[in-house]
This record gives structure tokens, C-alpha cells and sequence, in this order.
């Protein structure tokens, strides 16, 4: 399947320290990728890195086959910040056309957009009177309004209701079934299920990237939480707490990364 990201050997550090080890991922076309990882992880600098504005140490990042932040990938790329990014003193329709405008469509898609993102009744109210999870619910309809090719959301359910959530999730799979990427960030795991694949980051690292089904095979367990434990007590095999080499493989050996040339099942070995 052809490939919206591919990133390789990616490596950021952020204020003096080193935030991404070499990453190597890839997203395919058509499919929802699930970016988990706990809280400080790195989810937003990769997709920082993702969208061009991540100032980056060494490697590549390929987005719809262009370096990442290529200018005519502006309007190919939706991209939704953790933190909501709307106007607060524009109501929910007016900033939702405004984002429309800014991506030659209309008042009809802009209506829908906020439609489909379940704020319909809440059209006609200023940003700055919303709650935070309807507030980002009105950033989550200005970063799809533009029907971008590759969306990238940063934690786009947190704070929402299970059913807005469940709503969110079948919208993303429905706009995956007509091409569109996504790739959406969560530190909640439970909604790992919820994705087609999954990179799964810890600690700057990928532990994971493989479907869901994929991860519980390597893993040997059902539960996705559990699996992610697995794979993550996996990955720190022959290294201590403060990162040394336990064994005598080297000095400074780091926890070994499993990304695309070594697939999830290699990690899973090291659980038996
Ligand atoms: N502006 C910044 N300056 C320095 N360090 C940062 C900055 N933003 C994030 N970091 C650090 O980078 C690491 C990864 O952060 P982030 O990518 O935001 O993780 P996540 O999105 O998974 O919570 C964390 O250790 C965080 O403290
Ligand atoms: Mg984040």
C-alpha cells in the first residue's frame, strides 16, 4: 500500500534535550493510524515534525511524497494542535468559514464540517463561550473543513464524551473509506482498538508499528494495554533503568527501537 508518511531515522532534540532517538514509521494511505504513547512521549513533536514546523537534528520525513513542509503540502495537510486553535471571538460557523475560505470551499462545507463534528446546535455561539470539549471539537471542524488529504489530529478525543468520542472515531474511519489518511494522537490506550494501525512512542521511541491484531499476536495477549506493557518491557531488554548497557554488547547501546525493518514480531520474541 503506498505510504502517506514515511519518516526515517528521524532524530529532534527540544531545549538542549533529545526528544525523538532516530524514529522510523510509516503511515499508509486510506488507513487510521493510532500514534499512542503516554504523556511526554513525543506524540506532538513527531507530528510537529510531521507538519514542517518541528526544527529537526537528522533524518527524513516524507509527507504525500514531499519533504515535510513543503509549501504545496499546506493544503494537503490538515493539521489539529493539541490545544484548540480557534478564534474565541468568532462563533463556531464564522470560524469554520473562515477556515473553509482559507481553502477555496464554501458556506456548505463549512456548515457541514461543524455538523460532523456534532457542534450543529452550537453554530451560532462565540468560541469563547464553549466548553474545552466543545472548543476543540470547533478546532477539530476549522482543521477538516479544507477535506485535506492527510489529517493529522493531536489528541482529538480527549475531554470528550464517550458518545462524542465513539461519533469522532466512526467519522475518521468514514472519511478514511474515502481515501483520506489519518493519523490521530491519544495517551488514552483504549482507544487503540479504535485504529487500523498503530505507532506505538515511548519515551521518544517506537515500540510499535503494526496493526492492532498484529500487536496482541506478538505480544501473546489480547488486552492492547497489556500488549503495549509487553512490548515495552521488551524493547528495554538489556538495558537497566538508567539506560546503560547491562550486558557486555557495547557501551551506550540504547533500548532498541522497533520500527518498519524490524517488525513488531522481533520485539514480541524477547517476551517468551
Ligand atoms: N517547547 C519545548 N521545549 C523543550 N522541551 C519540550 C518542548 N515541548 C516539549 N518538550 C519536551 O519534549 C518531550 C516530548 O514532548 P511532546 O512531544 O509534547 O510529548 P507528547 O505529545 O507525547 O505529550 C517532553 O519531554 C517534553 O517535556
Ligand atoms: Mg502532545
Amino acid at each position: 500500500m503506498e505510504d502517506s508518511i514515511a519518516v526515517r531515522d528521524l532524530v529532534v532534540d527540544r531545549g538542549g534535550r533529545r526528544v525523538l532517538h532516530g524514529i522510523s514509521a510509516r503511515v499508509p494511505r486510506g488507513t487510521v493510524t493510532g500514534l499512542l504513547g503516554p504523556s511526554g512521549s513525543g506524540k506532538t513533536t513527531l507530528m510537529r515534525a510531521l507538519v514542517g514546523v518541528q526544527v529537526i537534528n537528522s533524518g527524513t520525513v516524507t509527507v504525500l511524497g514531499r519533504p515535510a513542509g513543503s509549501p504545496e503540502l499546506r493544503r494537503r495537510v490538515g493539521y489539529l494542535t493539541q490545544a484548540p486553535s480557534v478564534y474565541a471571538d468568532l462563533t463556531v460557523r464564522e470560524n469554520a468559514r473562515y477556515f473553509a475560505a482559507l481553502h477555496g470551499r464554501g458556506a456548505v462545507d463549512a456548515d457541514r464540517a461543524v455538523a460532523d463534528v456534532g457542534l450543529a446546535e452550537a453554530a451560532t455561539q462565540l468560541v469563547g463561550t464553549l466548553s474545552g470539549g466543545q472548543r476543540s471539537r470547533a478546532s477539530l471542524a476549522c482543521a477538516l473543513v479544507g477535506q485535506p488529504e492527510l489529517v493529522i489530529l493531536d489528541e482529538p478525543t480527549v475531554g470528550q464524551d464517550p458518545v462524542l468520542r465513539a461519533d469522532l472515531w466512526a467519522r475518521f474511519h468514514a472519511m478514511a473509506a474515502t481515501g483520506t489518511t489519518l493519523l490521530v494522537s491519544s495517551h488514552v490506550m483504549d482507544e487503540a482498538a479504535r485504529c487500523d494501525r498503530l505507532l506505538l512512542i515511548r519515551q521518544g521511541r517506537l515500540i510499535a508499528d503494526d496493526t492492532p491484531d498484529a500487536v496482541r499476536a506478538a505480544a501473546g495477549v489480547d488486552d492492547l494495554d497489556e500488549a503495549f506493557l509487553r512490548l515495552i518491557r521488551a524493547s528495554e531488554t538489556g538495558t537497566d533503568d538508567g539506560g546503560r548497557p547491562v550486558g557486555t554488547d557495547g557501551p551506550g547501546r540504547p533500548a532498541r527501537p522497533v520500527d518498519a525493518a524490524a517488525p513488531t514480531g522481533a520485539a514480541g520474541e524477547e517476551t517468551s
